[in-house]
C-alpha cells in the first residue's frame, strides 16, 4: 500500500520499531535526528529484537521526493529485501519500522501499524490499548469517517482529523483528554515535518538524547544503551513536542496541557538490569506497589464522589442477564475466583462455579446464552486456561477475560475483557496481581449487583470503604518489620496451617500457596469449620497455625475454633484487626468492611511467606521448579 506525499523531512531520521510480543508488549519507538547512517541504526534494532514474537510489520520512509510506506503480513526481512530491491536505501532519510502482534484485529496488512487520518495527514504508532475505542469509533462514523482497519489505533488518527486545530500540539492536546488507558504513541503530521509529538499513559515511554545533539523516543531504556547518555522517563498524561528547524533542536513537556520540567537520568548500563528500586527483590517491590495499583484498577471506572461504576468501563458485561458464571484459572488465579464466588453470590446472587482449568476440559461443557465463562489470568497465556476458552469458543460460548498481559492470547481471544493494570509482574509468586485482579472481579459483581438491584446501604459502604483501601494496605506494609518478627520465629517449624471462614477461606488457600511456593515449607490450608472433621488430627505443637480472623461476621465462629486449638497449647498466629490474649503472635490490620477485608489479610500473608523465604535465603524470585507464565501443559 503505497502513499505518495510530498513531504521533506531534511534533518530527520524517524525510526520507529513497535513491536508487540507474544507474551508482553515491547514498543520500541526509536526516533532519532542525527547523522547516523539509518539504515544501520534500523536493522540494528530489528536484529536485536527480531527474536521476539510478531506477526506483521511495516517500513514508512521519507526521502527527498516522496514518502514511501510499505506494509507485509510476516517478518521484517521480507520488508527490508523489498526496499533493498526498489531502491538504494541509503537514499532514504526517515525510516519506521514497525511489528506487530495482532490485538484489535487479526494479522493482516490493513491492521498492521502506521494508521493514518482520513486525510492521510497524520501518521499515529501506538503501544497499548485504547479502552473506549468503541464509544469513539462509533461517534466517528457517524460523522462519516471510514476506517481501513480493525484496530484502536485507528480511532487515534481520525479523531486527530475530527478535532484538528490551528495547532498541532492544542489539536493533540484535545485528543489526549477524549482516549482512556493504556497507550504510548507517536504522532507525525506530513504538513508539519519539522514536528513530533508523543503520549504516554501507562504504556512506558521514554525521550533520550546525547551529547552529539541527537534526540530519541523509546518505551525500552534497554534498547538505547547503544545511543543514549540521558533519558527522561514520561509520566502518565505527559505529552512531549519535539520541534525544530535546521538551526536548532528543543522539546516542550505538558503534563495534563500545562507546561511542565521533568528531571533527566544518566543512562547506567548495570541500573537497567536491576529495576527492582531500592528492593531487595521484585516480590517485595510488588508487594509494596498494591496500594498504587488498586488505585489504577479503580480510575476510570469507579467515581468515588458519588460512588458510581462507569458503565462504558464495564462493556463487557452489558448485555446479558447472567443465570451463571463460570469462572475457570489456575493457581493463585484458581484463588482469585474463589473470593469471586462469594462476592457474587452474596452481592448479585447469581449462581457461581469455579473450575481449575486443567480439570475443567476433562468435563463436559454446557453452553447455554445466560452462561458466562470469566477467565482469570496474570499472564493470559496458561495452557490449561487458554486451552479451555478454545474449547469454550468452539461451542461458542461467551466469554470474559480478567487478565494482566493485555496483549496475551486469553485478552485476545475472550468475546471482552478487564485489564487488571497491575504492571508487569516480575516475580515468579503472584502478588499485585492477584490483588488487582481481585479488585476488577468485585467491581464487576458490584457492577451485576447494582442491575440486578442492591441493598443501596451495603453498595454505599462497601465503596466508601474502596476508597480507603489502598492507605489500609499502607497500614499492613507498615506492620513488615514486625512480621519479619514473627517469621524469624516460624524458621525452626516445617509444617503449617492456614485457616479462615467466609471471605477468608480463598486467603487462607492464597496464603497458604504463597508459603509453599517460596519457603518450600510444608502448609495446608482449610475452612476453620473443618477443624473437627480431620484437621485436629495433625495440629500439635509442632505445626503453628495462621489464623485469618478479621472482625467480619465470621468472628464469633473464628474464636471458637481458636480456642479449641489453644486449649491443646499448641502454637498459634493471627492475622487480626485487633488485639486478642490467645494468639502467641499477631499481625493486626485495620477495620474494614467483610467485603474488602481479604485485601487486607492476603497482604499480611505475602509478607509473611516472604520473610521467612528471605530469612531461609530462598531464590525468592524465580523460585525452584516454577515459571512465571505456564504456557505448556
Ligand atoms: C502464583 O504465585 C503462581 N505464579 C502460579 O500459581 C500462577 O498463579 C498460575 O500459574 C496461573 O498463572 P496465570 O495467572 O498467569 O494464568
Amino acid at each position: 500500500m503505497n502513499y505518495d506525499w510530498h513531504v521533506v523531512f531534511n534533518l530527520y531520521l524517524v525510526v520507529s520499531l513497535t513491536f508487540y510480543f507474544h507474551f508482553f508488549v515491547m514498543c520500541w519507538i526509536f526516533w532519532y535526528t542525527g547523522s547516523w547512517d539509518t539504515v544501520s541504526v534500523l536493522l540494528h534494532g530489528l536484529q536485536r529484537l527480531e527474536y521476539r514474537w510478531y506477526d506483521s510489520a511495516w517500513l514508512y520512509v521519507t526521502w527527498k521526493d516522496w514518502s514511501h510506506l510499505e506494509r507485509a503480513v510476516g517478518k521484517v526481512s521480507e520488508l527490508t529485501s523489498r526496499f533493498d530491491q526498489e531502491r538504494d536505501v541509503s537514499s532514504y532519510t526517515c525510516w519506521i519500522a514497525h511489528t506487530r502482534w495482532a490485538t484489535h484485529g487479526g494479522v493482516t496488512e490493513s491492521n498492521t501499524h502506521p494508521h493514518t487520518s482520513n486525510d492521510w495527514k497524520r501518521i499515529i504508532v501506538h503501544n497499548g490499548i485504547i479502552e473506549n475505542y468503541s464509544k469513539l469509533k462509533k461517534e466517528l462514523i457517524a460523522k462519516w469517517y471510514t476506517f481501513s482497519s480493525e484496530t484502536d489505533t485507528e480511532v487515534i488518527a481520525n479523531l486527530l482529523q475530527e478535532h484538528a486545530t490551528w495547532s498541532f500540539v492544542e489539536t493533540v492536546k484535545e485528543v489526549q483528554s477524549r482516549i482512556r488507558w493504556a497507550y504510548a504513541v507517536l504522532i507525525l503530521h506530513v504538513d508539519s515535518p519539522n514536528e513530533m509529538v508523543a503520549l504516554r499513559l501507562w504504556s512506558p515511554l521514554l525521550f533520550a538524547y546525547n551529547d552529539t545533539n541527537e534526540y530519541f523516543f523509546s518505551s525500552d531504556a534497554q534498547a538505547l544503551a547503544w545511543y543514549a547518555k540521558k533519558l527522561i522517563y514520561l509520566e502518565d498524561g505527559d505529552l512531549l513536542h519535539f520541534h525544530t528547524t535546521d538551526a536548532w533542536k528543543d522539546y516542550t513537556i505538558f503534563h495534563n496541557g500545562e507546561v511542565t520540567k521533568r528531571d533527566s537520568e544518566t543512562f547506567d548500563h548495570e541500573a537497567m538490569e536491576a529495576s527492582k528500586w531500592d528492593f531487595k527483590h521484585f516480590m517485595l517491590k510488588e508487594i509494596y506497589e498494591q496500594p498504587n495499583v488498586l488505585s489504577r484498577v479503580c480510575k476510570w471506572r469507579v467515581s468515588f464522589e458519588d460512588f458510581t461504576l462507569h458503565a462504558d468501563a464495564f462493556h463487557g458485561m452489558h448485555q446479558e442477564d447472567y443465570k451463571k458464571i463460570v469462572t475457570v484459572a489456575c493457581g493463585t488465579s484458581n484463588y482469585v475466583w474463589r473470593l469471586w464466588t462469594y462476592w457474587i453470590q452474596q452481592l448479585a446472587k447469581i449462581e457461581a462455579q469455579n473450575e481449575i482449568a486443567s480439570e475443567y476440559e476433562n468435563k463436559p461443557f454446557f453452553v447455554d446464552p445466560r452462561k458466562l465463562h470469566i477467565f482469570v489470568s496474570q499472564s493470559g497465556e496458561t495452557a490449561d486456561t487458554l486451552s479451555v476458552l478454545k474449547m469454550l469458543q468452539e461451542q461458542w460460548g461467551k466469554s470474559f477475560g480478567v487478565v494482566n498481559v493485555v496483549w496475551s492470547s486469553i485478552a485476545r481471544l475472550t468475546d471482552s475483557w478487564f485489564f487488571a493494570r497491575a504492571g508487569t509482574e516480575i516475580g515468579v509468586a503472584s502478588t499485585k496481581a492477584f490483588t488487582s485482579q481481585s479488585l476488577c472481579m468485585l467491581l464487576l459483581a458490584l457492577f451485576l449487583w447494582k442491575r440486578r438491584g442492591m441493598r443501596l446501604s451495603l453498595y454505599q459502604k462497601i465503596m466508601r470503604e474502596l476508597e480507603h483501601l489502598p492507605a489500609y494496605i499502607e497500614t499492613v506494609l507498615d506492620q513488615s518489620d514486625q512480621i519479619r518478627w514473627i517469621a524469624m520465629q516460624l524458621m525452626q517449624y516445617k509444617d503449617f496451617f492456614f485457616l479462615g471462614r467466609g471471605y477468608q477461606v480463598p486467603i487462607a488457600y492464597e496464603s497458604s500457596l504463597k508459603f509453599k511456593e517460596i519457603t518450600y515449607l510444608h502448609s495446608e490450608a482449610y475452612p476453620a469449620g473443618e477443624l473437627k472433621h480431620w484437621p485436629l488430627a495433625l495440629i500439635d505443637e509442632n505445626v503453628p497455625t495462621i489464623f485469618i480472623l478479621p472482625h467480619d461476621e465470621m468472628y464469633e465462629a473464628n474464636i471458637s475454633s481458636m480456642q479449641e486449638i489453644k486449649a491443646r497449647k499448641w502454637k498459634i498466629c493471627v492475622i487480626w484487626d485487633r488485639s486478642v490474649e490467645w494468639s502467641d503472635r499477631q499481625i493486626s490490620i485495620p477495620e474494614t468492611c467483610d467485603e474488602l477485608y481479604p485485601f487486607l489479610t492476603v497482604v499480611a500473608g505475602q509478607l509473611l511467606a516472604y520473610h521467612l523465604a528471605d530469612l531461609l535465603e530462598n531464590d525468592i524470585d524465580k523460585p525452584r521448579n516454577l515459571a512465571k507464565s505456564v504456557t505448556v501443559k
